[in-house]
């Protein structure tokens, strides 16, 4: 995109952000307002957290609460059709490039960990070991074991595995992958790309081949396995940083002409470089960020030495005129990181008035990350090659699409307990209830190769559709009632069998 008029648009030095280079402006600093303006999304209001609480009945992440994930693309639309009884699912990714995560790494993980806990959806996460070999010295080899590296640093921020699909792009890449890419792929011309991603002469055709390989997994139909063959049997979400918005404008601009929906998307500021914010990270520079394998003593010592910060250079300066909290690492690092409101509050207040030093700030920046590293640790010890396997595995058993939503499909109809091992008789019972939501959808029989369930047609979207609107309580249709009372009686007999199973162990203590 360039600007012919002059004017305000003109600085000296301009804000580059591109998924591949973020460089502040002159001022040292991103300007996300403008970031905003020029990419064309919108900026989360309270009104829309507010949304999200009161569906999700949580409360939201701080990630979310303190603007750090600040901008969207109709993202309100997803919640509002996850009002109305739809579900989505979401997709994230990362580009393996480094034997170990940082901090600023684990932010989109850890955020779309508690939207697949809060919203209770399904979740895909792309490993571009062929983007880092395309843009990076590296060999493909070495990408494809960082993929699998990484992907233990992933699944240790406890994602669910049976609704969470892992997987790497040189190793998935199958027929409905390939076919997404391909449609997307003759949307966009080689001008366009120039345009949206400053690819030129020099690109490697691989590069400019790659767009579509991060746009394909935002249309459901690249995973048959979890969610069928029709390319809007689901809508997707996409948490981010906002430095991957290109990708996705570029997907949302073509979507319609493959026949899917737009993606929605919910990006992130940049996580702020341990020596003072200018964009991201340089992983050539191992002190400029804490990495989830530093021990104890390397965190200390990382803060302490070179957290940049905005304290007065000298206690007296410090205590005249308290610290600079816009250019302050620590205490951006604490507005990720520290969960307790009230504490931040407290913190930001003492410090900005100088009656906090900035040793002590630091202090409290160790004792919140130390803990968190070590937990991570723990858990990504846990993941052991089988354990990774489950995620990675691309034909999940049973293959039931429905089973992906499982607490929904329960207080829809109170047949789904928790099945597990899988037994005959169990199957029958889960066939007997995909059989009866089928024959209430109005959806026939599943193409082979895809998952159970799965909606096939678009048809089944429109009858879908309709029947909500049909079933909506204020109605007070026959239907919905018909729908209330089974839900109210399997809800009984829930209670009732628990009571019952109470008793029995109560009976048996006494
Ligand atoms: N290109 C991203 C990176 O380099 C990785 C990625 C792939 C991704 N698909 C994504 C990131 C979807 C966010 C959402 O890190």
């Amino acid at each position: 995109m360039t600007t012919t008029t002059k004017g305000e648009e003109e600085e000296e030095s301009e804000q580059v952000v591109t998924p591949w280079d973020v460089s502040a402006g002159a001022d040292g600093k991103i300007d996300y307002t403008k970031l905003v303006r020029e990419f064309g999304c919108s900026e989360i209001d309270e009104n829309l957290i507010e949304r999200i609480e009161r569906c999700t009945k949580t409360k939201a992440h701080p990630f979310l609460r303190r603007g750090l994930f600040f901008a969207h693309r109709e993202l309100d639309e997803i919640v509002s059709a996850y009002e109305k009884g739809e579900k989505f699912y979401l997709y994230t990714g990362r580009g393996p490039s480094s034997e170990s995560l940082h901090l600023g790494h684990l932010v989109p993980f850890q955020f779309t960990k508690w939207l697949q806990d809060a919203f209770k959806v399904p979740l895909v996460i792309q490993l571009t070991d062929d983007e880092k070999f395309l843009w990076k010295d590296l060999q493909l080899e070495d990408c494809r074991r960082l993929a699998r590296e990484n992907a233990k640093d992933i699944a240790a921020c406890g994602f669910n595995p049976e609704t969470t699909f892992i997987f790497a792009d040189a190793s998935y890449m199958c027929s409905s992958f390939y076919v997404n890419m391909v449609k997307i792929a003759k949307c966009v011309t080689f001008n366009q790309a120039k345009g949206i991603f400053g690819f030129t002469g020099d690109s490697n055709i691989g590069q400019i081949g790659f767009p579509p390989v991060q746009a394909a997994p935002s249309f459901p139909d690249c995973f048959p396995h979890m969610f069928g063959m029709n390319k809007k049997s689901l809508k997707c979400l996409i948490p981010c940083a906002i430095d991957q918005d290109p990708y996705f404008r570029m997907t949302r601009d073509v979507s319609h002409r493959i026949g899917g929906y737009k993606p929605a998307l919910v990006e992130s500021r940049f996580f702020p470089a341990l020596k003072g914010e200018s964009g991201k990270m340089s992983a050539s520079d191992p002190t400029s960020a804490i990495y989830v394998t530093d021990t104890a003593k390397e965190i200390k010592n990382k803060i302490n030495k070179h957290a940049f910060s905005g304290g007065g250079a000298t206690i007296e300066e410090q205590r005249e005129n308290g610290a600079n909290l816009e250019v302050d690492v620590p205490w951006k690092w604490l507005n990720f990181f520290l969960e307790d409101d009230e504490k931040l509050k407290e913190i930001g207040e003492k410090y900005g008035s100088g009656e906090m030093l900035t040793g002590e700030i630091k202090q409290i920046l160790v004792d919140v990350l130390t803990p968190m590293v070590e937990e991570h640790q723990k858990r990504r010890a846990l993941v052991t090659d089988e354990v990774l396997d489950v995620y990675f595995n691309p034909t999940k058993t049973p293959k039931v699409f429905l089973d992906l939503f499982r607490e929904y499909e329960e207080k829809e109809f109170g047949k789904w307990e928790k099945k597990k091992g899988g037994g005959d008789s169990e199957n029958d019972d889960l066939c007997a209830a995909l059989e009866e939501k089928m024959k209430l959808e109005g959806a026939t029989e599943n193409e082979e190769g895809c998952a159970i369930g799965a909606p096939k047609s678009e048809d089944w979207l429109r009858i879908r559709k309709e029947r909500m609107q049909r079933d909506a309580p204020t109605e007070g249709s026959k239907s919905a009632l018909k729908k209330a009372a089974k839900i109210k009686a399997a809800a009984e007999k829930k209670a009732a069998e628990k009571a019952a199973k109470a008793a029995a162990r109560g009976e048996a203590a006494t």
